[in-house]
């Protein structure tokens, strides 16, 4: 699907956000400035968070608390490194979205719902959707009213 404005990526995430329960990851793949953030903003709208949701230069984990608490990765200072977060432990009692995920590869959990975005011009994004996991089905078929099977 496409956005044709920040605004309209927002109301994307914010969409997605009422449907994502405890243990959920997100992965937001996608070039530098192609909305990964902006959607993150809709996310923490959905759950009620009222901190300003950004991604500061060295910050890896930012912790958010809300309805469900949200658990926003940047792993784009992580390329080459192999460090580990240990976010698995806590994980599950809230909602984990991580940007940049190919520089975290060996540490992400095996399920997840993959969202790419692609720059298509100032104000246009592609954003497109995969999942791995049976949980993830049920979710992928809401944002993108499709059925696989
Ligand atoms: N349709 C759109 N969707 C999302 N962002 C848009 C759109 N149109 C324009 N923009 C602008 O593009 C920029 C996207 O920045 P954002 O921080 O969300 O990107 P990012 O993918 O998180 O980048 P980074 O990899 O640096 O973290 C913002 O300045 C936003 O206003
Ligand atoms: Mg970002």
């Amino acid at each position: 699907m496409r956005t044709n404005s920040f605004e309209e990526t927002i109301a994307l995430g914010e969409k997605i956000g009422t449907y994502l329960r405890p243990g959920m990851c997100l992965l937001l793949e996608g070039d530098l400035a192609s909305g990964k953030t902006t959607f993150t903003k809709g996310i923490g709208k959905a759950l009620h968070i009222h901190k300003p949701i950004s991604s500061p230069t060295f910050t890896i984990l930012k912790i958010y608390h809300g309805d469900l608490d949200l658990y926003h990765i940047d792993a784009y200072r992580l390329e080459g490194n192999d460090y580990d977060l240990g976010f698995d432990e806590y994980m599950s009692e809230g909602v984990t979205v991580i940007e940049w995920p190919q520089y975290y590869e060996d540490h992400l959990p095996k399920e997840y719902l993959k969202i790419s975005f692609e720059y298509i011009d100032d104000d246009t994004r592609e954003i497109s959707f995969s999942y791995q996991g049976e949980m993830y089905r049920e979710l992928y078929e809401k944002v993108t009213g499709e059925s696989h099977d």
